[in-house]
C-alpha cells in the first residue's frame, strides 16, 4: 500500500495532541500569547509542507482570533512515510529520500486537495498552458535541484486551478539538505503559480507547536491550542536532534543543551540495526525493552549512562552506541543473537536513555524558572520515556505537553501551524533549504 500511514491520518485527522499534568493556566501570561498566537489575528487557510527526512507530508489548517481567542481547525493531514524503503541502509539514505519526495508530492497534493475540497479562487494565467507558466517562472531553479519534480509539475494540470489557501508553510530546515530542497523547489513554484506569500519554519518549531494541538477537540471541530504558563522548557528528541530549549516566545529560544554527537533517535535506529532490527529501530527496541520488563528478563551487561555526571545540559549518545556494539559482538562470539539477549540488551539502552535524559532535565529545571515543560520529536512516542518525563514535571510542579500520536513523528500539520504564528512572509525567491538551520537563529 503507497500511502500507508497515510489512511490512518485520514482517518483521525483532528486526533492530535495530549496533555498531563494539571497545573492551573495562568489566563495573563499564557504559553500561546507569548509564542505569538496574538499575531494571528486573520482567519487564514494554510498549506503545510515537510520534507526534511524521509517523510512527505501535507496538511490544511484554517485558523482564526488571536491571543487567547486563538483557534485552529485541521482539514486534512497526509503523510507518505518512505520508511519501509530505508530499511536495508538502516537509515535514511537522502538521494533516494529526495527522489521519493519528488515523485510523491504531487500525488500527495492532489489527493490533499480533492479530500478538502476548498473553494476555489479561479486559475492560473487565462489561457496559457501550465508547462509555459513553470518554465517561465522557475525552469533552470527546479531543474537544478530537482528535474524529477519538475517533469511531473508540468504534468500536473490540477495546479492551474488556485485553491484558496493564504498561506503556504514550508520546513526550511534543518534536515537533509537534498531531502528539503524538494519541499522548497515546490512551495516556490506553488507560491509563484498561486500568488501565495510563504512563511519558511525551522522544522525543530514545528515540533514545539504540535505538541501544543489539543486531542480533546473532536473530530473537525475547531480547538484552543493547550495553555500554560510561561516561559517554556523544551526538550526535542528526534531522529536527528536531541536539545533542551529554553522558550520565550516565538523566534525568541535559546538552546541550552544539545547533543555532541548522535542524537537519541539515531542511537535507537543504530542500536535496533546491530539488533537485527528495522530501520526506524526505536518502536522495535521500544517493544522489545517493554518484554523484557514484562517477562523479568535482567540486562545482559551494563551500559553507561553518557555524560550524566558532566556539569552540563549536552548530550552524547555515540559512545551508548558503541558500547551496544561492543556488547553484541561480545555475544555473537558464542552464536546468533538469543531473544533474550535482545530484549535484556534493548531493556538496558532504554533505561540508560530514560536516566540520561531524566537527569538533563532535572538539571535544566533547576537551572532556570519554567512553567512548562514541551516534548517534542518521533521519540515522544516513546510512552515509557514520557511517563518518566511526565512523573519528573509532576515533582516540578509543572504541567507538560506531549504529543499525540499523530503528531510526534514528522507531520505537515505542525509545520502549517508554525506558519500561523510567523509575522513576516517570504516571495519564492527568498526561500532556500538551511540543512543545519538552528532554533532561535534566523
Ligand atoms: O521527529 P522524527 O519523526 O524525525 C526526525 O525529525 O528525525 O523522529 C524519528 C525518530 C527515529 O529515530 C525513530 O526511531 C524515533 O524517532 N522513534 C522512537 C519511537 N518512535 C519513533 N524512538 C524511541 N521509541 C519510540 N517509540
Ligand atoms: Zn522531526
Amino acid at each position: 500500500m503507497i500511502y500507508a500511514r497515510l489512511a490512518q491520518l485520514v482517518e483521525h485527522p483532528l486526533d492530535v495532541g495530549r496533555v498531563t499534568g494539571s497545573n492551573p493556566v495562568s489566563r495573563t501570561t499564557s504559553l500561546l500569547d507569548k509564542l505569538g498566537a496574538s499575531r494571528c489575528t486573520h482567519y487564514m487557510i494554510i498549506l503545510g509542507i515537510e520534507t526534511s527526512c524521509d517523510d512527505t507530508a501535507l496538511a490544511l489548517i484554517e485558523t482564526r482570533g488571536s491571543g487567547e481567542s486563538f483557534e485552529c481547525r485541521v482539514i486534512n493531514s497526509l503523510v507518505h512515510s518512505q520508511a519501509d524503503l530505508h530499511t536495508t541502509y538502516g537509515g535514511v539514505y537522502p538521494a533516494l529520500a529526495k527522489r521519493e519526495h519528488g515523485k510523491n508530492i504531487i500525488p500527495l497534493l492532489k489527493k490533499l486537495l480533492e479530500e478538502s475540497r476548498l473553494p476555489l479562487r479561479g486559475q492560473t494565467s487565462e489561457g496559457k498552458p501550465l508547462h509555459e507558466e513553470i518554465v517561465e517562472t522557475f525552469r533552470a531553479d527546479v531543474t537544478s535541484q530537482n528535474a524529477e519534480l519538475f517533469e511531473a509539475l508540468v504534468q500536473a494540470q490540477f495546479l492551474k486551478n488556485i485553491p484558496s489557501i493564504d498561506r503556504i508553510a514550508v520546513t526550511e530546515g534543518p534536515g537533509l539538505e537534498p531531502a528539503l530542497w524538494v519541499g522548497i523547489s515546490f512551495t516556490r513554484i506553488l507560491s509563484a503559480l498561486w500568488n501565495i506569500p510563504v512563511a519558511p519554519i525551522n522544522h525543530m518549531e514545528g515540533h514545539i507547536v504540535g505538541s501544543l494541538l489539543n486531542s480533546e477537540t473532536p473530530h473537525g471541530t475547531w480547538q484552543k491550542l493547550q495553555e500554560s504558563r510561561f516561559p517554556a522548557l523544551a526538550l526535542l528528541i528526534s531522529g536527528g536532534h536531541t536539545e533542551l530549549i529554553h522558550i520565550q516566545g516565538i523566534g525568541n529560544y535559546s538552546i541550552i543543551g544539545q547533543t555532541k554527537d548522535d542524537a537519541v533517535g539515531e542511537a535507537f535506529d543504530k542500536t535496533a540495526r546491530l539488533l537485527g532490527l528495522p530501520y526506524p529501530g526505536g518502536p522495535h527496541i521500544s517493544r522489545l525493552a517493554q518484554e523484557a520488563r514484562e517477562e523479568n528478563i535482567p540486562s545482559p551487561t551494563p551500559l553507561p549512562r553518557p555524560m550524566i555526571g558532566s556539569n552540563d545540559l549536552n548530550f552524547s549518545f555515540s559512545g551508548l552506541k558503541t558500547a551496544v556494539l561492543y556488547a553484541v559482538r561480545k555475544a555473537e562470539e558464542t552464536g546468533p543473537l538469543t531473544e533474550q539477549f535482545k530484549k535484556g540488551l534493548a531493556r538496558e539502552f532504554e533505561e540508560a536513555v530514560r536516566e540520561t535524559l531524566i537527569s538533563k532535565i532535572k538539571a535544566a529545571l533547576d537551572t532556570i524558572e519554567v512553567h512548562t515543560l514541551i516534548v517534542g520529536g518521533g521519540v515522544s512516542a516513546n510512552t515509557y520515556l514520557t511517563t518518566h518525563i511526565s512523573k519528573l514535571a509532576e515533582e516540578y510542579s509543572i504541567p507538560v505537553l506531549l504529543p499525540s500520536r499523530h503528531v510526534s513523528g514528522d507531520n505537515a500539520l505542525m509545520i502549517a501551524l508554525a506558519g500561523a504564528f510567523q509575522t513576516t512572509t517570504k516571495t519564492p525567491g527568498e526561500i532556500r533549504a538551511h540543512g543545519t538551520k538552528k532554533l532561535g537563529f534566523n
